[in-house]
């Protein structure tokens, strides 16, 4: 059938009837809402280049917990920005790191929230690099126990799922391993697996202060430009125990996203990054787009191309937008 018999515009008459055949619907359930907790501060600090955003510190957690799980939103996503940085990034694996400290405050005061912890060394390094150094490049495998050390360190001290971001190879297999060996064979790993070397983490190293002190992440994160090796990455980390796989950061790479969602059977996150939060937000600021629509729209479109799971600055706005009965 063509037109005229054939209308679409049939189906897009009323909110009724749109709702009705919405192919893609956004649940406060997809969301995973990241948390900077930082060591060094008593009270919140806002994140100048994420508006709306903060660094909190470990007592606030009741505080920043409460509103996300009263609106539904049942996972958190922790950084932690420490008290001391050396070499090897130690502060990462201590029992009293804050972290470790953050962990427990979020199970005691919101016992339900399915706590991930992001797991790299570049918040923890001098040097900002998410691995150790040898001269000027990163050790991969000389890295590998180190951040076995700091996943196992967040298991045991509560979280629920650990979230490797460093992008050594063969770290999913070490984590795994190292989980494994200490009874902790039923928690579960989500890779980030294709991760890119991109532009739009420029806010979050402000926010993380995790900037490398030379060179950039290139010689370990991914190239814009592919997308093959992206499959081959979240093979690669499939065959060593992940049990969600991450394409990072999102809008930019929807088609990497929507490749990879049909070539595994495991759930597929993806992480709205802090540049495209900022970018909405100060477009948004300046009367440019209209934010909650804008929102609302990219991550649809994050969930329409493949996403089971949705890391994003926006959860808590969107949560409430979706209780509110506004985005229906
Ligand atoms: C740590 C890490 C980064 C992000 C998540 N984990 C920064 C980076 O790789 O430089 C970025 C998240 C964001 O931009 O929101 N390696």
């Amino acid at each position: 059938m063509t037109f005229p018999e054939s209308r679409p515009r049939r189906l897009r008459s009323t909110p009724v009837i749109r709702g009705m055949v919405a192919e893609t619907r956004l649940s406060a359930a997809d969301f995973i809402a990241p948390l900077f907790f930082d060591a060094r501060i008593s009270r919140p600090e806002p994140i100048n280049a994420m508006p709306g955003q903060q660094r909190w510190p470990v007592e606030a957690a009741a505080e920043v917990c409460g509103p996300l799980a009263e609106a539904g939103v049942n996972a958190v996503m922790l950084f932690g920005l420490p008290d001391y940085k050396d070499d090897e990034g130690s502060s990462s694996w201590q029992d009293t790191g804050v972290v470790q400290q953050a962990i427990a405050e979020i199970r005691r005061s919101c016992p339900e929230m399915l706590i991930i912890t992001d797991v790299c060394l570049c918040e923890y390094t001098s040097h900002g690099h998410c691995g150790l150094l040898d001269g000027n490049s990163v050790d991969n495998d000389r890295t590998l126990p180190l951040l076995a050390r700091q996943a196992l360190s967040h298991i045991e001290a509560g979280a629920d799922i650990v979230a490797p971001s460093d992008m050594m190879d063969g770290r999913v297999g070490a984590i795994r391993g190292a989980l494994d060996v200490h009874g902790h064979s039923d928690t579960p790993i989500m890779a980030y697996s294709a991760k890119y070397a991109s532009a739009f983490y420029g806010p979050f190293r402000e926010a993380a202060e995790s900037t490398p002190s030379f060179g950039d992440r290139r010689s370990y994160q991914m190239d814009p430009a592919n997308v093959r090796e992206a499959l081959k990455e979240v093979s690669l980390d499939l065959a060593e125990g992940a049990d969600i796989v991450m394409v990072k950061p999102a809008l930019s790479y929807l088609d990497v996203i929507h490749r990879v969602r049909e070539a595994v059977q495991v759930p597929v996150a993806a992480y709205n990054v802090s540049g495209e939060y900022s970018m909405i937000k100060a477009a948004g600021a300046a009367g440019w787009i209209d934010e909650e629509r804008a929102v609302r729209e990219v991550l649809t479109s994050i969930k329409r191309a493949g996403a089971d799971l949705i890391i994003s600055y926006h959860s808590l706005e969107a949560a409430l937008a979706i209780r509110s009965g506004r985005w229906s």
